[in-house]
This record gives structure tokens, C-alpha cells and sequence, in this order.
């Protein structure tokens, strides 16, 4: 572990002796001098939208430190600071546009953000800044791999102990040599009156992070972790640096912009607070209250890191999408339910499987195809017996409505007769190893070597490779699964890249770790945007992703278990990628590793159907799991639950055109919807899907009964848990796919408020194409319920969509005496009797037959 292997040292009190401050415009200069006269440069930014951000690095480093490149969108927009107070050692800024102060002082170093008159967060406060400067390598170091090395190791260990494990370090028989020496860094920040953090996936914990006084930091450093233990924070599959806070009346958040190993430290607490007291007023008084300390440390790079004041949930995520993006807008089939396998074996099981579901009237959208279908893990390549015809595999598909995913791994098998692996070579675009030949590593295919996707050119090159004329046999339907790419290196340290190995630019491998799988999803993306001439969007499924990989597709939770156990975990663990910015998420349904009894299957079924992204899969050694093959009875209810999903897409859909518009998660923890109800902080066992549906899996054997928290006053009257307010569209039939589903009817599900009063909307487009962002081709409408009018209206006039589709049926819950006429006025002044029925039971109204257009705008009158 990090702690082990780095020696930290803190600046603590000895550091920060002289400080002098520059206002330059807006941004804040400060210098601290630490540690042998070397000075640091810290640097303070007010940004559009109530962010802070502090950096910090050396003034001038015997080389360049990391500053990771590529996730910021762009250069955040910085705001005035003007200087409110200034005397010896304390300087006092105000943020002209909102009303935000920052406190600094010199001597401890620490700063104290201010918004509204509330101390939010505070920076330094226990002194754990800390930055390891560049120096010279010790003089006497001279070890080498060679012969002879662990004489002169010896030698050396006896003379500079310390210095050793600085310069150098083993990891069980893993070398693993620092050219730049130690270079870690570290701060620590304070959240006042918080004692609920939520964020920094990906790990198998709770939703709650806990404290870690007793236990292991958390830590971010993406690895391949075969069935990955539950309440471990080691580092998994992917990282997002990312840690939110929220207390009754605010929410705010930490983005720690580091892609080297990373750890983190949480220690929640009771302090005293003054609080002022007016008669008399001479006298404070002490209350205790909550507060939450979080340390980050890093392996390297520079401290980079924005401080997100809220104040709200929903100001958070967009504060955080202002900086690293919003989800991209998926197709609409990758919100179909996808089938996977490791593997379908060739084009006859692909065949049969394909033609099982419409055989059971289940729908689907993807079938999947695992390493095998490759010519021996050669990527890009189809093996000549099994898949011998992958076009006319893919025309079978196109016809049934369908599409197909294929596994691309990062590692190239070391092959000289395979055209990728010998471009690659000859052009210099894998990986180096430090004495600079091309890296090796094993993975499937056996010796391989890893693309430089830190590397534009190398992008470039790889996103070509998927034009339909190099990559032989793909097809307009063919998308693309990125997997294993923390990178898995085999038989190497924590089975990943050696971290001496040298990326373009020179930069070591511990730089950019975390940064890898976000490069390679970043690169096929652009290659299926490319190969159709810009006007399709993509679909890439990533098991490793960092801060911002939600503009690239979508991520999934890696190799989890056929147990009980993992279902539960696979919502906490969805509900942290979700808040973290990453909407586009799932868990294998059924769980990868084992064979699940049919009973954990269906409930699994169940789940996944209300999880943004929807995949069964299944390890090599695990029995066959299609869904009909657990008896007629377990058929029938995943197919009740793959076909709720179906019709649940209108409303999964226009979630997604938030996410990718407003940066709202799709999945909420409920907090997130009931921000003042303090017993909704902990809940991981049931969620928002929006903000109109709390869905509750069943997650334990043999339940019969759940228990299931209804927030919110007197909103859910229901016991459906569509909250009362909201207005759920759905389709009122499903088809084979989604693309057979185009023109089938909606209804409409109205839940009213105490107020009788509702509010949703439907987003609708081709559904595969930017015609959405570039023509404006799209409908965007409004359902209002209010005052027993319900009314559809445009919520964005800029969008124009054609589309014969009709709302067929309307049903309005909450509904509390039985109304005496319906009618409908459409547009052109015409009225119409509508023809309803009335539950008093219920309170439950139908208004069926209805056939009003989706797109125009009419109005709905109960009396
Ligand atoms: C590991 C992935 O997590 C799993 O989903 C996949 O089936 C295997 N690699 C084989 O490609």
C-alpha cells in the first residue's frame, strides 16, 4: 500500500515561516517556502458557478510535474478576487459576482471557505499539507538490473536506509525503480458540520463512506480484481477522485484532480463550535456539532484540486459536469437489454440465442461476443472457423432489429505477421519499459504489448482502425466493449503496469495510471463517431474509467459474484459511479463469477431492469444462463421484468437527456431527492430512478415482505412508489427491440401531489443519431397536471421532431371523486368527450383511446 511505500513527511509547523502574497487579476498567487528553502507556488481561483480551485506545485521543479491533461473540458472560467482584508500573515478575499469569502492565513497555511456567512470547508487544518520535491537521485546509487546489483544494494541499504525506499521499491519480487525519486503529495480538508460524505468509487462499500481512523484509507488505483471482495477499499476496476458532502442545508463537493495512485482518509468527528450569543452579549456559547476531516495523498503530480460550494444536490453535479462534462447521450438501443456471454461460441449459438428470445417473447437489443471470437485475442480479427461470416451474422441482426458488441482489449498481441501489432511497433506507439524498449506484459493472448493511449497519435491511429474498410467484417451495428484496461498485465505486480514504464511525453506510467482505460474508451468512441462520418453516436462499454468518462459511454462493475451478497452491493456501488458523475452504469445481472440459483437470477433480473445499463454476462466456466432456461415459471417473471424495462424507455430516455443536458444522475441516492430528510443520508437498499420512481429490489433470499421507506410528507400516496408530483411516460406495449418499438403508443402515468398537482416530461429523437444537437431534431415536451387541467406543452421551442406517435392512455393517480366529464381540447379549438373509467378504491382515472399526437400541444379538462 501507498503509505507503506512512500515515506510521507508533513510541512506541519515548521513550513510555513514566510509567505507573500500577489493578486494578479484574479487569480491568487502565494509562495510557501517549505523544506530546504523550496519553494512552492499555490495558486487560488474563484470559478464561474461557486467552485474554488487551489493548486499547488513547486516554483521550479528539477523536471516538470504531472498536471493531468484531458478531463477538464476546458479551461474553467475564472472570476475577480478582490482583497477585503489584508495585514501580516492574513489576507481576506471576496468574490465580487457571489457572495463567497476565502480566509487565508499564513502561518499555519490554511484557508477557510466562506459562502453566505457559513464556513463551509476549510483547507490545511490539520496541517497535513505535504509535497515531496523534486531532488538529485543520492550520489552513491548506482543499481542496476545487472549482475551484481544486490551487492551494491547492500552497500547502499547500510549507508541511506531512508533514502532507499524513495528511489526505489519492492513489491514482493517486483522491482519497481523511481527514476524521479519520491515525488507524493497530500493535503487535508475540513467539512463543517458534515458527517455524511458520500463519492470516490470504485469500490465494493457502502454508499455512506466510513471512517477510516481504524481502517484501510480508501484507495483509488484501477485494478483488475477477479470477484472482488465486498467492504474492501482497495482500489477496483476504475477511479473517480471525486468526494461529496451533505449536510440538512448543503451539499458540497472535493474534486481531486490526480490520476496517480491516490489514497483517502475520512475521519468523522464531534467539535465544539462557538456559536455567538446576543444577551448578553459578551458571552458565546459552545455547541457540538459534526465535523468530517478527509485527507487525500497522492503517489505523484501536482496538488490540483476544485472545491464545489453547492449549495444543493443538483448544483453539485453540475458544478462537477461544468468541469469534467456530462454523460453522453446514448443510443437509445444501449438502454435495451443487452446479452452477454464469455462466450457465444459462433454464429450458429448466436444464431439460436437471438432467435430463444423472440421464441419466448423476450425482448432484447445486443448480443455480446467475448475474446473467443477473435482469431487468438487478436483484436479486430474474427476467428476464421467460428466466425466465418461475421457480416452475414450481422445482417441476420440488422434484419431482426438488433445489434452486436465485440470485445477490444487494450494489450496487442506481440506478433509481427498481425498488421496492428507490427503498425504499432514500427510507428512507437506502445508503451515503453525505462530502458526504453517496447513494454511486455502477459494477458490473453500471452506476451503482449499496451497502446500509448495517452498518446493523441496513438488515439488517432485507433480510432481509424474501426473504419469499416480496416476492420474487416464490422458493420454499422458492431459496437464496442473496452475491457481490461486498469491495464491487466498478468504475472505482474497487483497484476497491472509496472510503474516505471514510460508513456509519450515521458511520463512514467505512475502518472497516468488511473488515466489508461479513460484513454482508451476517449479513443474508440471517436473511432465509431468517425467511421460514420460524424453522424452516429457511439456505444463503449469501459471497465476502467477515471473523472470523466462519462463522456464517453458507459462503465460497468467488473467481475462480481452469483451471490446474494453482490446484488445487494451493486446498488451502493451504481449509486456512487452515479453521483460521481458517471450515470451510464450497471453490474453484471446474475453475477459473472459462479452459477446463480434461480431465485437470485429473477430478483437479479428484477434489479437490473431499473439500472441504467442492463447486461446479463457470464464467466466461461459458468453454466449457460439465457433466461428461459430456469423452468417456465422463472421465464415468465424475467420476462414480466425485461419488458417493464421496455416500457419504462420513454422515461429512461428523457433521464439520459438530463443527465446529458442538466447533469442530473439518472440513478439517485434518495437524499439526492429529499435533501433535509436525514433518514434518507444512509439508505443504499432502495433509490430514485429520477425524480418520480423509488425503486426497492428485493436483494434477500426467500423475502416475501420489504420494507420500504416512502420520504417526502405526505407525496408517495401510492404503493406503486411512483412519488406523488411526477409523470412517468411509458409505451403501452413492448416490441422485439427498440427499434421495433418506434411507433408504438404512449401512456401517460400521472401521480398527483397533497396539491393534486403533477409535473413530467418526455424527451424523444431518432434515437441513434446528433441530428438531436446539430438540427435541433428533437421533441422535448411538458405534461402538467394543475388544477385538474392535465396539458402537454413544448419545454423547448428550439427543438422540432417529427413524429406519427400518440399518447393512447392517460392514468392519473390520487384521483379523489369520481369526475362527471373528460374532455380534451386540441390546439385548433376543437373539444372531445373523452371516454374514462373511474377506481374509487384506487383513486385511480384511465382515459384511454385517446390518440393525441406526442407532439402537439392539448389539453386535458376534468370536471
Ligand atoms: C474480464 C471481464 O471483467 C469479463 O467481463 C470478461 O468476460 C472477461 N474479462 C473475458 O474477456
Amino acid at each position: 500500500r501507498l503509505l507503506k511505500r512512500s515515506v510521507f513527511f508533513s510541512v506541519q509547523d515548521e513550513a510555513v515561516d514566510k509567505s507573500n502574497f500577489k493578486n494578479c487579476n484574479h487569480i491568487l498567487l502565494l509562495y510557501l517556502f517549505v523544506y530546504s528553502q523550496v519553494p512552492l507556488l499555490v495558486e487560488i481561483y474563484a470559478i464561474e458557478g461557486n467552485i474554488f480551485r487551489l493548486k499547488i506545485n513547486e516554483v521550479s521543479p528539477l523536471k516538470s510535474r504531472y498536471e493531468v491533461p484531458d478531463v477538464l473540458i476546458k479551461e474553467p472560467t475564472t472570476q475577480r478576487l478582490s482583497i477585503a482584508q489584508k495585514e501580516a500573515g492574513i489576507l481576506v478575499l471576496t468574490c465580487a459576482s457571489e457572495d463567497r469569502k476565502l480566509h487565508i492565513t499564513a502561518n499555519p497555511f490554511q484557508i477557510e471557505l466562506e459562502s453566505k456567512g457559513e464556513t463551509v470547508l476549510s483547507v490545511n487544518t490539520n496541517g497535513l499539507l505535504y509535497f515531496e520535491h523534486l531532488q538529485p537521485p543520492p550520489q552513491n546509487r548506482c543499481i542496476t538490473r545487472s549482475n551484481g546489483w544486490k551487492l551494491k544494494l547492500d552497500t547502499f541499504r547500510q549507508e541511506n536506509q531512508e533514502d532507499l525506499g524513495l528511489w526505489q521499491e519492492e513489491f514482493g519480487s517486483f522491482l519497481d525503480i523511481k527514476a524521479n525519486g519520491p515525488s507524493s503529495i497530500g493535503l487535508d480538508f475540513s467539512l463543517h458540520g458534515c458527517e455524511h460524505v458520500y463519492g470516490i468509487p470504485e469500490h465494493a462499500e457502502t454508499l455512506l463512506l466510513k471512517n477510516t481512523s481504524d481502517d484501510d484509507a480508501y484507495r483509488l488505483f484501477n485494478l483488475d480484481v477477479y470477484g472482488h471482495k465486498i467492504h474492501d477499499k482497495m482500489g477496483i476496476y476504475g477511479s473517480v477522485p471525486f468526494l461529496l458532502a451533505h449536510k440538512p442545508n448543503r451539499t458540497s463537493g472535493i474534486f481531486w484532480l490526480n490520476s496517480s495512485e491516490t489514497l483517502v482518509e475520512i475521519n468523522t468527528k464531534a467539535v465544539m463550535e462557538h456559536v455567538p450569543s446576543r444577551s448578553p452579549p459578551d458571552i458565546t456559547k459552545q455547541r457540538v456539532v459534526p465535523q468530517t476531516d478527509v485527507r487525500w495523498m497522492s503517489e505523484s503530480g501536482i496538488i490540483d484540486v476544485f472545491l464545489l460550494m453547492g449549495p444543493n444536490p443538483f448544483d453539485i453535479f453540475k458544478q462537477y459536469a461544468q468541469l469534467t462534462g456530462t454523460q453522453a447521450l446514448p443510443p437509445l438501443f444501449s438502454l435495451g437489454y443487452h446479452q452477454c456471454r464469455w462466450n457465444y461460441e459462433d454464429e450458429q449459438d448466436v444464431k439460436t440465442v437471438d432467435a430463444g428470445f423472440d421464441e419466448h417473447d423476450i425482448p432484447y437489443d445486443v448480443i455480446w461476443l467475448d475474446i473467443e471470437h477473435t482469431e487468438g485475442k487478436r483484436y479486430f480479427t474474427w476467428d476464421k472457423k467460428k466466425f466465418q461470416h461475421p457480416k452475414r451474422m450481422q445482417e441476420l441482426l440488422t434484419r431482426k432489429k438488433r445489434k452486436l458488441v465485440v470485445i477490444i482489449d487494450p494489450h496487442i498481441k506481440v506478433d509481427p505477421m498481425y498488421t496492428l501489432y507490427s503498425q504499432a511497433k514500427k510507428k512507437g506507439y506502445f508503451v515503453k519499459n525505462r530502458t526504453g524498449q517496447d513494454f511486455e506484459g502477459i494477458c490473453w493472448p500471452g506476451s503482449s504489448s499496451y497502446l500509448d493511449f495517452t498518446n493523441p497519435d496513438v488515439r488517432e491511429w485507433y480510432a481509424d482502425q474501426f473504419a469499416f474498410k480496416s476492420y474487416k467484417g464490422s458493420t454499422d451495428i458492431l459496437f464496442v466493449w473496452n475491457d481490461m484496461n486498469e491495464p491487466s498485465v498478468f504475472k505482474a505486480a497487483e497484476l497491472t503496469m509496472q510503474r516505471d514504464a514510460v508513456h509519450h511525453g515521458n511520463w512514467e506510467h505512475r502518472e497516468v495510471h488511473n488515466l489508461y482505460g479513460f484513454y482508451q474508451q476517449m479513443a474508440t468512441a471517436e473511432g465509431l463517431i468517425k467511421r460514420s462520418g460524424g453522424q452516429k453516436r457511439p456505444f463503449v462499454l469501459t471497465r476502467s474509467f477515471f473523472a470523466g468518462s462519462q463522456k464517453y459511454g458507459a462503465v460497468w462493475t467488473g467481475d462480481n459474484v452469483a451471490e446474494w451478497s453482490y446484488l445487494k452491493i451493486s446498488i451502493p456501488m451504481l449509486l456512487t459511479i452515479s453521483i460521481a458523475g458517471i450515470s451510464f452504469c450497471g453490474a453484471d445481472v446474475g453475477g459473472f463469477i459462479g452459477d446463480p440459483e434461480p431465485e437470485l437470477l429473477v430478483r437479479w433480473y428484477q434489479a437490473g431492469a431499473y439500472q441504467p445499463f442492463f447486461r446479463g454476462h457470464a464467466n466461461i466456466e459458468s453454466k449457460r444462463r439465457e433466461p428461459w432456461l430456469f423452468g417456465d415459471e422463472n421465464t415468465r417473471i424475467i420476462r414480466e421484468a425485461i419488458r417493464e424495462r421496455y416500457t419504462l424507455l420513454p422515461y429512461l430516455y428523457s433521464l439520459f437527456y438530463r443527465a446529458h443536458t442538466t447533469a442530473e444522475p439518472v440513478m439517485r441516492p434518495l437524499w439526492v431527492e429529499f435533501p433535509k430528510e436525514q433518514e434518507t443520508f444512509g439508505v443504499e437498499d432502495e433509490y430514485m430512478l429520477g425524480n418520480a420512481l423509488l425503486v426497492h429490489p428485493v436483494i434477500e433470499q426467500e423475502a416475501t415482505t420489504v420494507n420500504v421507506l416512502l420520504p417526502g410528507s405526505d407525496e408517495v400516496r401510492i404503493p406503486v412508489f411512483q412519488r406523488g408530483g411526477g409523470v412517468v411516460p411509458l409505451k403501452t406495449t413492448v416490441g422485439r427491440s427498440t427499434e421495433w418499438m418506434t411507433d408504438i403508443s404512449y401512456e401517460l402515468r400521472v401521480a398527483l401531489d397533497s396539491k393534486d398537482f403533477a409535473v413530467g416530461e418526455l424527451y424523444l429523437d431518432d434515437g441513434h443519431s446528433f441530428q438531436y444537437l446539430h438540427k435541433k431534431q428533437f421533441l422535448h415536451r411538458k405534461f402538467t397536471f394543475h388544477k385538474n387541467v392535465f396539458s402537454s406543452s413544448c419545454a423547448d421551442e428550439i427543438g422540432q421532431y417529427h413524429t406519427k406517435c400518440v399518447v393512447e392512455r392517460v392514468l392519473i393517480l390520487g384521483v379523489q371523486k369520481q369526475p362527471t366529464s373528460v374532455t380534451v381540447s386540441l390546439h385548433d379549438g376543437k373539444d372531445k368527450e373523452v371516454v374514462f373509467t373511474y377506481d374509487a378504491k384506487s383513486s385511480m382515472l384511465t382515459l384511454e383511446k385517446l390518440l393525441l399526437n406526442v407532439g402537439a400541444d392539448w389539453e386535458i379538462h376534468i370536471k
